[in-house]
C-alpha cells in the first residue's frame, strides 16, 4: 500500500428533513451572511428553496441568493458570482442543488478570497488554491459526491476547455443529505447519477498498484460497487423506495471523498475523455461517462485483462476461466453496458449526441498528465484517444 494523506473534514448530515438544519450549521461553522446559490429551478418548485431561507432566518443568519446555474456550469458566471459575493460582504457559500451548483460555489468560495485572481489562473494550477470561503450544501442530487470532495468543474469558455480544480479547500464543511429530495430527479438524471458515482470508483479501482497489496481498498470497492448496481436496478421497480434512495444518495459521496482510492495509483482516462464531450456537447457528465467507460474497457482489455477479469468475477459475477483473462474481462464488460443500458444510458457517440467527425477536435484538448499522457492503468496517447472515442461510435 502506498503512503497516504486523508483528510475529509466534511460533516454530513444525512436524513429527512435535514434542509431544515442548514442555518444551525451554518452558524455553527462560523457563517454570519450567506450567499445561496441554486440552479435553473427545481429547488423553488420543490420548496427546498424557502426551507432553507426559513432555517437561516430561524438562526439569524443574513442571506442573499443567486439562480441560474446551468449544467456543466460556466466559469464566466461564477466569475459574476465572486462579484456579488465581494460586494455583498458574504462569509458562508451555500450550494443548493446538484453538482454544477456545488463546483459554482466552490469557485466563488475560492475567488472571494482572491478577487484579483481570475478563476481559470487557479483552475490552471498556476495559482494555488490555499484558501476559500467556507462551503455548505443542501445536496439534491447524488451523483458527482462533490459534497464530500476536493473537486470542482467548470466550463472555461473563453479558453474553451471544461477543467477540474482539486484542492483541500474545495471540501465542504457540512453537507446536508436528504435522500427525499432526490424523488424529483428525472429518471435520466438518477441513472446518469449511477453512472458517474459507479466512474469514480472505477477510475480508482483500475490501478497500477499490485491489487493484491491493497486488498481492503479493493473489497471496499467491490462492495460499493454491487451495492450501487443492486439499487440502481431496485430503484426502476420502486423509485420511491426511502432506503434505496440513501444507499445510492450515501453511496454517492462514498465513492468520491477518495476513501475508495487509498494507497495506490489512481486512473481518470474516462473522467479526461468525458469531460471534453460535456464541454463540446454539453451532454449530460454521466451519460457521457456510459459511453466512454465501455468504449476504454474494451480498448485496454487486451492490454491489460487481469483487473477488468477480477471486475468481471465480483462485481459482474461472471464465472472465472483461469486461462483466459481476456474472455471473463468481456464478458464482464458486456454485462455493465447491459446495466447502463438497462438503466436508460446512451452507450454510443451517436446516442449521446456527439459527432465522429470531431474526434480529431477532442482528442486534442484531452486533458495530459505532466508525461503527455492520460491515465495509468494503461497510459494513453493520443492515438490511443483517438481510437477509444472511435470505439465509442460503435
Ligand atoms: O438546475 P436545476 O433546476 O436544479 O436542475 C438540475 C439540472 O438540470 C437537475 N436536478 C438536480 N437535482 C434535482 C434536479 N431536478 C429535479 N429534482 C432534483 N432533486 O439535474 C440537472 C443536472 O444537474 P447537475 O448539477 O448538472 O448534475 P450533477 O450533479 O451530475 O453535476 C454534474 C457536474 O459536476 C461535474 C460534472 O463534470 C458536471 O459538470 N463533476 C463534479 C465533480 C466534483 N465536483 O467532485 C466530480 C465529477 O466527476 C464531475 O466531473
Ligand atoms: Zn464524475
Amino acid at each position: 500500500m502506498l503512503d497516504f494523506t486523508f483528510h475529509s473534514p466534511t460533516e454530513f448530515v444525512f436524513g429527512k428533513d435535514t434542509e431544515n438544519r442548514c442555518g444551525e450549521l451554518v452558524k455553527k461553522h462560523g457563517g454570519s451572511k450567506a450567499l445561496i446559490l441554486y440552479g435553473g429551478g427545481s429547488v423553488i418548485r420543490s420548496g427546498l428553496l424557502e426551507r432553507v431561507k426559513k432555517s437561516l432566518d430561524e438562526a439569524g443568519v443574513a442571506h442573499i441568493e443567486a439562480g441560474g446555474i446551468q449544467p456543466n456550469p460556466r466559469a464566466s458566471l461564477a466569475a459574476d458570482l465572486v462579484n456579488l459575493a465581494v460586494s455583498e460582504n458574504i462569509d458562508f457559500v451555500i450550494g443548493c442543488g446538484g453538482g454544477s451548483v456545488l463546483d459554482t460555489a466552490k469557485a466563488v468560495a475560492i475567488g472571494a478570497k482572491h478577487p484579483d485572481v481570475p478563476l481559470w489562473d487557479f483552475y490552471s494550477y498556476k495559482v494555488p488554491a490555499d484558501t476559500a470561503l467556507p462551503t455548505g450544501t443542501v445536496m439534491t442530487f447524488p451523483a458527482t459526491g462533490s459534497e464530500g470532495s476536493n473537486s470542482s468543474v467548470l466550463n472555461f469558455e473563453e479558453q474553451g476547455l471544461k477543467r477540474g480544480l482539486n484542492t483541500q479547500v474545495n471540501r465542504p464543511v457540512f453537507a446536508i443529505l436528504n435522500p427525499e429530495l432526490t424523488y424529483t430527479l428525472p429518471p435520466f438524471q438518477t441513472a446518469c447519477g449511477i453512472v458517474d458515482m459507479m466512474s469514480h470508483i472505477m477510475e480508482r479501482y483500475f490501478t497500477t498498484t499490485d491489487s493484491s497489496k491493497t486488498t481492503l481498498t479493493d473489497r471496499l470497492a467491490e462492495g460499493t460497487l454491487r451495492s450501487i448496481i443492486e439499487a440502481g436496478r431496485r430503484w426502476l421497480d420502486e423509485p420511491d423506495d426511502y432506503d434505496n434512495r440513501a444507499t445510492l444518495m450515501w453511496a454517492s459521496t462514498i465513492a468520491h471523498n477518495n476513501s475508495l482510492g487509498l494507497g495506490r495509483t489512481q486512473d481518470w482516462s474516462c473522467h479526461a475523455l468525458e469531460h471534453e464531450l460535456s464541454y463540446m456537447y454539453d451532454v449530460a457528465h454521466g451519460a457521457g461517462l456510459a459511453v466512454v467507460t465501455i468504449a476504454w474497457m474494451r480498448y485496454v482489455a487486451p492490454r491489460k485483462p487481469e483487473k477488468l477479469a477480477q471486475f468481471a468475477c465480483r462485481i459482474m459475477d461472471v464465472q472465472p476461466i483461469f486461462d483466459d483473462p481476456l474472455a471473463v474481462a468481456n464478458e464482464g464488460i458486456k454485462r455493465l453496458a447491459a446495466f447502463f443500458k438497462e438503466i436508460g444510458m446512451p452507450l454510443t457517440f451517436e446516442e449521446l449526441g456527439c459527432r465522429r467527425e470531431d474526434i480529431p477536435t477532442l482528442a486534442k484538448t484531452v486533458k495530459r498528465l505532466p508525461s503527455g499522457k492520460v491515465g495509468n492503468y494503461v497510459p494513453l496517447d493520443e492515438e490511443d484517444i483517438i481510437n477509444i472515442y472511435e470505439l465509442s461510435c460503435k
